[in-house]
């Protein structure tokens, strides 16, 4: 990191930049968090050009944070409408509940209840508090990982969501005390613009003489962005299996990672039984393989003999970052209801579902599995 002398210089050089280049903005006319909120959350998405217009019908529409409490939802995905991503103008609404509930209607004046309320994680607490409050707090997205990269030729993965910190580390240095809220944006205005991913031109950046990959011709190296790896595909069959109480069978994933814990309808790999089963040359399909064998193999596994019941199901598709699941879901009624062997079984009715917790890909199966034709 520089000396206090050069950071010194460096905020100065960049507000001095700020002052005089700064967009004139809707947003940048305001102090009111809530209206901070509201434009910071929208150009999460979307271009500021575009912004502008959903911004002012928005405040019009709602302009307190009482109001967004309490808008009916269809006005509220209305607002919304074009900008994509309707989990963020919902989140929006519970966190303005949220205000009103545990905050007395008032937004929060600290980092930390901020960052508490829903739909809003380090980058947005941070740019509402500088930007709104004076706090300060770096706001670190894309852009400003960007610049920062180039400044001090940073060697992390900007795309690695754990290297976020290193560069947090790096902006609380910088960070103009006094003026934090324009020296984030005075940040965001350079990484979208003359520092930006695709077309930069650093012989312009005001930032030029502090740019240690300007200076010593490693531009074009930085940020280092790695390629990020494809969610493996994967195919996976699930056994709905009800006893004659209309309990379905549930297990528990005991094995570490991701869905531990996690209670799900009984679930195998196919690809992965295919090859245990020596059923994995060129004329054996996906078809044979599910007729003959993944119902006796489900059978062995756990000591059940279900009827097998016809009926098709949509198949289940869901993506994790590491995994895309294709499953396709089986059907079996049985009377037996005594469960033996080392797995963790139960029997469930769909009413007690609430108390099992089950990821999205079980939700998405049980919505499957109502949607049999
Ligand atoms: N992008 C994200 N926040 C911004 C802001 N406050 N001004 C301009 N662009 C932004």
């Amino acid at each position: 990191m520089w000396d206090d002398k050069t950071i010194q210089s460096f905020r100065r050089t960049l507000l001095a930049w700020y002052d005089q280049e700064k967009r004139d903005l809707p947003w940048r006319r305001t102090k009111d968090p809530y209206h901070i909120w509201i434009s910071e959350i929208m150009l999460q998405q979307t271009q500021v050009q575009t912004v502008i217009p959903y911004y002012l019908r928005f405040l019009d529409w709602f302009p307190s944070i009482k109001d967004l409490a309490q808008a009916p939802e269809e006005q509220l995905l209305k607002a919304w409408e074009g900008l994509g991503y309707y989990s963020r103008v919902r989140n929006l609404q519970k966190g303005a509940q949220q205000i009103m509930n545990d905050f007395a209607g008032i937004f929060p004046k600290t980092y930390q209840e901020i960052l508490s309320l829903k739909g809003i994680g380090p980058y947005t607490a941070g740019a509402i508090a500088s930007i709104a409050f004076g706090l300060p707090e770096p706001a670190v997205d894309g852009n400003v990982m960007r610049v920062m990269a180039r400044l001090f030729e940073v060697d992390y993965d900007i795309g690695n969501p754990s290297n976020r910190k290193i560069f947090q580390a790096i902006m609380e240095e910088l960070i103009d005390p006094e003026r934090p809220g324009d020296f984030n944006q005075a940040l965001m205005d350079l990484g979208t613009d003359i520092e930006s991913a695709k077309n930069p031109r650093p012989d312009e950046s005001p930032i030029r003489a502090f740019n240690a990959a300007y200076l010593h011709g490693t531009y074009d190296k930085y940020p280092i962005k790695l390629p990020k790896k494809k969610p493996k595909p994967m195919q996976l069959q699930a056994f709905i299996i009800r006893n004659q109480e209309g309990q379905f069978l549930l297990e528990k994933n005991q094995k570490a990672g991701l869905l531990a814990g996690f209670w799900s309808f009984p679930l195998m790999e196919t690809q992965l039984l295919a090859k245990q089963l020596n059923l994995f040359e060129e004329d054996k399909d996906d078809e044979v393989l599910e007729k003959v064998s993944l119902k006796n193999v489900f059978e062995e596994d756990y000591g059940l003999k279900p009827v097998w019941t016809k009926g098709n199901f949509p198949l289940v598709k869901h993506t994790f970052s590491h995994q895309k699941w294709q499953v396709s879901l089986l059907e079996g009624q049985i009377d037996q209801t005594d469960l033996k062997g080392d797995k963790d079984l139960c029997w469930v009715a769909p009413e007690d579902f609430v108390n099992y917790p089950m990821a999205t890909p079980q939700k998405k199966m049980i919505e499957a599995y109502q949607q049999k034709d």
